[in-house]
């Protein structure tokens, strides 16, 4: 059984800049989370899975000197890459934890806003989990997160592969070992397309969901590059693929013309109320 620290992707600063590039692909609807957050300069927020803090460094912009992040991750070479890079961000507080986001903490205590990017999939049966962050929260506690899709544009992506575009057969092989490594280590790949429905469900108020496709370019291609690099050894242990097909997935993504690639990603952006 995968244990909750075992994060599947990688620590080092190469993961680091895997995650910035990511922040770039995911900019805008950041920046829409936190709009629909409507974060105040004087707010205590949590952050699940801050990671190297791309999507921390968006949000303090929008604190002010009595704000406060707290920041959770339980990697603890990327959180302390976060810690670094924040310091001296200012006005605002950066507060790194090292902990399990699934077992839920007293730092939880006061919060006025909870969200999340990109991270609430890596928590097996991740349902469990926000049905009880609701009975730890304040009523009024805001709470977002934006999760990802990886098979929704296969349906397109597919149809275009049968239909004349051969081509686009390394961004449907990406998706696929994605998927099934997410799968093999029970973690929730697609915990993004029920999560409006799981938190209505655990009584959360005024659910707001929405979806969208992000545009594919360069950044795309060497992100999933970089996914390749850093779970090799996994994909070819779990028998997803082989190195040689790695590879050669490797080679035909570098070869990629990114003008006109459709869609590889979506995305849900969820919000609502304690
Ligand atoms: C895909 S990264 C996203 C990082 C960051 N949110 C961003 O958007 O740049 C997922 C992060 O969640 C962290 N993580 C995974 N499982 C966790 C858990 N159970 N508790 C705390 N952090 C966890 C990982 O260490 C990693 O930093």
């Amino acid at each position: 059984m995968t244990k909750p620290n075992d994060y599947v992707l990688g620590q080092s600063e190469c993961a680091a800049r895997r995650l910035a590039i990511q922040d770039i692909h995911f900019a805008d609807v950041s920046e829409k989370l936190l709009d629909e957050l409507a974060l105040r300069p004087n707010d205590r927020v949590v952050e699940f899975g801050c990671g190297a803090g791309s999507f921390s460094k968006r949000i303090l912009r929008r604190l002010g000197k009595g704000g406060v992040l707290v920041g959770i991750d339980s990697g603890e070479g990327l959180l302390k890459q976060a810690e670094s890079s924040l310091a001296d961000l200012g006005p605002a507080r950066f507060e790194p934890v090292l902990a399990d986001v699934a077992k839920l903490g007293d730092w939880l205590d006061g919060a006025d806003v909870v969200t999340a990017r990109i991270m609430l999939h890596h928590i097996p049966m991740v349902e469990l989990v926000l049905g009880r962050l609701r009975a730890a929260l304040k009523p009024g506690t805001r709470v977002g997160f934006l999760e990802p899709d990886f098979r929704t544009p296969l349906g397109r992506l597919a149809y275009l592969e049968a239909t004349g575009r051969p081509g686009l057969a390394p961004l449907r092989v990406w998706a696929f070992a994605i998927n099934q490594l997410y799968l093999a280590i029970r973690i929730s790949p697609e915990c993004g397309a029920t999560l409006a429905r799981t938190l209505a469900a655990a009584g959360y108020q005024n659910v707001r969901e929405h979806w969208s496709e992000t545009r594919s370019g360069p950044e795309t291609v060497e992100n999933m590059l970089m996914f390749y690099d850093e779970v090799r050894e996994r994909l070819v242990s779990l028998g997803i693929l082989t190195a040689a097909e790695i590879a050669e997935q490797q080679r035909l993504l570098r070869a990629l013309n990114v003008e006109g690639l459709p869609p590889a990603w979506g995305i849900y952006r969820v919000t609502c109320e304690v």
